[in-house]
């Protein structure tokens, strides 16, 4: 297996973006390989690739795609949408195709390449991001929780390396924490319906060497109540200019046993996933997916997944993807700009944020 699947989501290979098919992880790792425009739309829709940042990276590289088919600025702009409306709820994406619209306006060099090479600086500033953000949150936590007893952290969803590029966003300073020899313990959600936290976080983790226990969604308020949790910890979809934060569904759930028990709960995001357009949470779109994923599950057997089901023939099942926490639940934002408290997110108007 390739060196780079241990710690990236993705790479540029021989003009085409290579990828971790995440939904036939943990049991298989295959690889698939995106070329024409309609192969990240598709990877983006089925979600072979997810995570926010990921999906921002993946749109950078489809808008590069898109450009090669296209013979003119309007043509490719007439196109974005193929890309902007596979999912709805991670502003990344549409940061991303926002990037790349103005690089490809602005460009006097030829629209493919200039929007490649843009492409590639997006991949790389992410990976610059999860850096910071694990070594601001690292830092923050140590200075806290730091001692010879493991860090007891609990994270939802995935917000690792495979939801971004490397490092991840909730993981990041988990991955700082683990390399500078303090000792940590994940306790990992599940996160139904898809289970992105038994599937996906529970196996970076166990690649990187980091200890971690996978619960049940509904067993979190009895570990926070029962366990020393330190903090609380996890990425985000979209925040709006007021703090609330559109993440994982369930995530709303934990910041409220969080601040019960006076436990941190903190949002790890690189400023790509703030939205400083949405005033509050209300603002933010929330992907509502297919029932099935409710009323099936898919599980590995004999080498191959099955999906079975879970719930009598013909009940109606709900799915919405994400909820919002409101801000006055979240303790502190961790970005690649430092630690951010919700009343500080409108600084980041003088960065790179879209
Ligand atoms: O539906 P998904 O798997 O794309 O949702 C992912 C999440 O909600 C993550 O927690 C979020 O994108 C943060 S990723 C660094």
């Amino acid at each position: 297996m390739d060196d780079w699947i241990q710690h990236r989501s993705a790479i540029w290979d021989d003009s085409s973006l290579l990828v971790i098919d995440q939904t036939l992880l943990p049991h298989r790792t295959e690889l698939v390989r995106l070329t024409g425009v309609e192969d990240y739309c598709n990877a983006i829709r089925t979600m072979i690739v997810r995570g926010a940042p990921l999906i921002g990276v993946v749109a950078a590289y489809g808008a590069a795609a898109l450009a090669a088919i296209c013979s003119s600025v309007e043509e490719f702009e007439a196109g974005l949408p193929r890309l902007l409306e596979t999912r709805p709820t991670a502003v990344n994406l549409r940061s991303a195709l926002e990037v790349q619209l103005s690089v490809a306006r602005s460009s006097p060099t030829f629209l493919q390449d200039a929007l490649l090479e843009s492409a590639h600086q997006f991949y790389l500033s992410e990976i610059q991001s999860s850096k910071a953000i694990g070594a601001a949150g690292g830092q923050w936590i140590e200075a806290r929780f730091g001692g010879s007893n493991p860090i007891q952290f609990m994270t939802h969803c995935n917000a690792g390396r495979l939801a971004t590029v490397e490092y991840g966003t909730a993981t990041a300073p988990i991955y700082w924490l683990h390399e500078n020899g303090l000792p940590v313990h994940v306790w990992v959600s599940e996160t139904r319906p898809r289970n992105q936290g038994a599937s996906l976080t529970a196996w970076e983790l166990a690649q990187a060497g980091i200890p971690h226990t996978v619960f049940v969604d509904n067993a979190a308020g009895h570990i926070m109540q029962s366990s020393p949790i330190d903090v609380v910890l996890v990425g985000a979809d979209r925040i709006a200019r007021n703090g609330d934060t559109a993440n994982k569904i369930g995530t709303y759930l934990k910041a409220l046993a969080a601040r019960e028990h006076e436990i941190p709960f903190l949002v790890a995001a690189p400023g790509s996933t703030f939205d400083l357009r949405a005033g509050t949470g209300r603002e933010i779109p929330i992907e509502e997916r297919n029932p099935e994923e409710v009323s099936t599950i898919v599980g590995h057997c004999g080498g191959d997944l099955v999906r079975v089901d879970l719930v009598p023939r013909g009940t109606s099942a709900h799915n919405p993807g994400f909820d919002i926490t409101p801000s006055h639940l979240i303790h502190a934002f961790v970005t690649e700009r430092g630690i951010l408290e919700p009343a500080q997110i409108t600084s980041l108007a003088t960065s790179s944020a879209p």
